[in-house]
């Protein structure tokens, strides 16, 4: 599964929805790279250097979102939730060598791929949302 744009995803807030679809952006791009290398054109360094752009700018959409938990004085549960997910992420995310690949290149990039797919689904529509709820009720 590659992850998608669509409405559901609106967490009502459109800095946190552009921030988010910038990060679907970046996971397609590393998909339309990863065919060119499963093509056999040597993309590899293009692929990194989106993978590194994807991890920084992640890093950068989760210490937005913290700042905004904060000043919207949102309930610390949650916020530790956030934190909790935001840290697995990092970790996760850190420990994936993507120079370090063996033989199976494809299926490794597959992979992480379908991981940054799934955690962003899950992150967008069961975390961030309940966080878009919360101001959009506050704003009402
Ligand atoms: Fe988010």
């Amino acid at each position: 599964m590659v992850i998608k744009w669509k409405d559901e995803y609106s967490c009502y807030d459109p800095v946190i929805d552009a921030q988010h679809a910038k990060l679907i952006d970046l996971i397609n791009e590393m998909n339309d790279v990863a065919k060119l290398v499963e093509d056999g054109i040597d993309s590899y360094d293009e692929l990194v250097s989106i993978f590194n752009e994807l991890k920084d700018y992640a890093v950068y959409h989760f210490s937005h979102e913290e700042k905004m938990f904060e000043e919207h004085g949102y309930d610390s549960f949650n916020i530790k939730v956030q934190k909790i997910e935001h840290d697995n992420f990092k970790n996760k995310v850190s420990a994936i060598n993507i120079y370090d690949l063996d033989e199976n290149q494809d299926e490794t990039v597959r992979s992480i791929l379908d991981f940054l797919s799934k955690w962003l689904d899950h992150h967008i529509l069961k975390i961030d949302k309940k966080f878009g709820e919360f101001l959009r009720d506050k704003n009402e």
